[in-house]
């Protein structure tokens, strides 16, 4: 291992997980019951996305609840009291309503009085992004800790007539809470973000903003769900997830071996294979659990982080690397010696 790379030094503080957690719904959705609402086999999503089962919140279940559940775990993991917290940001593209944030109903049933608190829209880069913008406010001595959580309900914006699409959605939540570590070593070591705002249609749900607000009728029904180009959508995610993780070992100066292991978001398992051969990585040091899961976005990188350290295949002071890609277009990642 050779950091740190590119003439910077290293920060006074670094952003150090020191507590993880996730939640799904308890109620589960599985690729046979799928097949009998649309026209579609457990064979075919199975060899084409690898997720066998999704978790689905009922009606009475919402982001804010789902998010809550997941930070409350990760504080227990910290040992970290709520009314402690200093940030909360809330990774979502499934609100709790248009406003206020999600942020804020969490930061309610939490108790954490002491935070600010703000949602973080960049579909399923939003957890690597907002792990971004806590790692800057830490390394400025601005921040003494912070909570990041991914939460989605995708399941509420899904066209469950559209078998392109409702086959790759769950919901779910995971969290981190983040602290100021004075060991300049170990915490959140490099974090690069991307997007490109052209490609836009890739990926989308057009109601209801500005653009197509609730009181005017829409001129096609089908823009209250999600809408996605699986194919371009497919080749952009394997591209960039190789050229960001690619980046990211130069700056730090590390190569695939120093590398424990790599956890993408989780949108389809061929995705996550293809980019880790062409990045060379090992079987053994790429994480998959989109099959118990599906697609959260915003919440995947979490619950895998989450789910990895749980199953013990990651541990403290080994490197790891988060990557994300999504709407927008958006993605990044974040290098961290956990
Ligand atoms: O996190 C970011 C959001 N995620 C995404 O946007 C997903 C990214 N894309 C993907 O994961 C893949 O492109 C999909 C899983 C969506 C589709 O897999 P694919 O291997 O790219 O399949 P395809 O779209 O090329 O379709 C192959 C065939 C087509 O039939 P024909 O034209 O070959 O006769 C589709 O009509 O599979 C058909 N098909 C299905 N068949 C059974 C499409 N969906 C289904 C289905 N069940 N659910």
């Amino acid at each position: 291992m050779n950091r740190p790379a590119n003439g910077s030094f290293p920060p006074a503080y670094r952003a150090v997980i020191t507590g993880y957690g996730s939640f799904v719904p308890a109620k589960t959705l599985t690729n046979d019951e799928l097949a009998k609402m649309v026209d579609t086999s457990d064979k075919w999503i199975t060899t084409r996305t690898g997720i066998k089962v999704r978790h689905i919140t009922t009606d009475q279940e919402s982001t804010a609840l789902l998010a809550t559940r997941a930070a409350e775990n990760a504080l227990d993991e910290a040992k970290m009291k709520a009314e402690d917290i200093e940030l909360i940001i809330v990774a979502t593209i499934t609100p709790e309503m248009v406003f206020p944030s999600t942020a804020s109903f969490v930061q309610r049933s939490l108790g954490a009085s002491k935070a600010w608190v703000f949602d973080l829209a960049a579909a399923c880069s939003g957890f690597v992004y907002g792990l971004s913008i806590v790692q800057q406010f830490i390394e400025s001595g601005r921040l003494n800790n912070a909570i990041v959580i991914g939460a989605e309900t995708l399941t509420k914006i899904t066209d469950w007539t559209d078998r392109t699409s409702c086959i790759l959605f769950g919901d779910g939540a995971g969290a981190v809470v983040l602290e100021r570590s004075k060991d300049g070593r170990k915490g959140i070591l490099y974090s690069t973000m991307h997007s490109d705002g052209d490609r836009w249609e890739a990926l989308n749900c057009q109601a209801y903003g500005s653009r197509y607000p609730s009181s005017k009728k829409l001129d096609d029904p089908n823009k209250i769900y999600m809408q996605i180009k699986g194919r371009e959508v497919y080749q952009q995610a394997i591209r960039r997830i190789v050229e960001t993780v690619t980046e990211s070992l130069d700056h730090c100066g590390l190569t695939m071996d120093d590398v424990k292991m790599f956890i993408s978001h989780q949108m389809n398992a061929r995705i996550i294979e293809s980019a880790a051969k062409r990045l060379n990585l090992p079987d053994e040091k790429v994480f998959i659990n989109i099959g118990e899961y599906g697609n959260t976005s915003a919440a995947s990188v979490p619950i895998a982080f989450d789910d990895c350290a749980r199953k013990g295949k990651i541990e403290r002071g080994d490197i790891v690397i988060l990557v994300a890609f999504g709407a927008g277009l958006t993605w990044g990642a974040n290098v961290i010696e956990f």
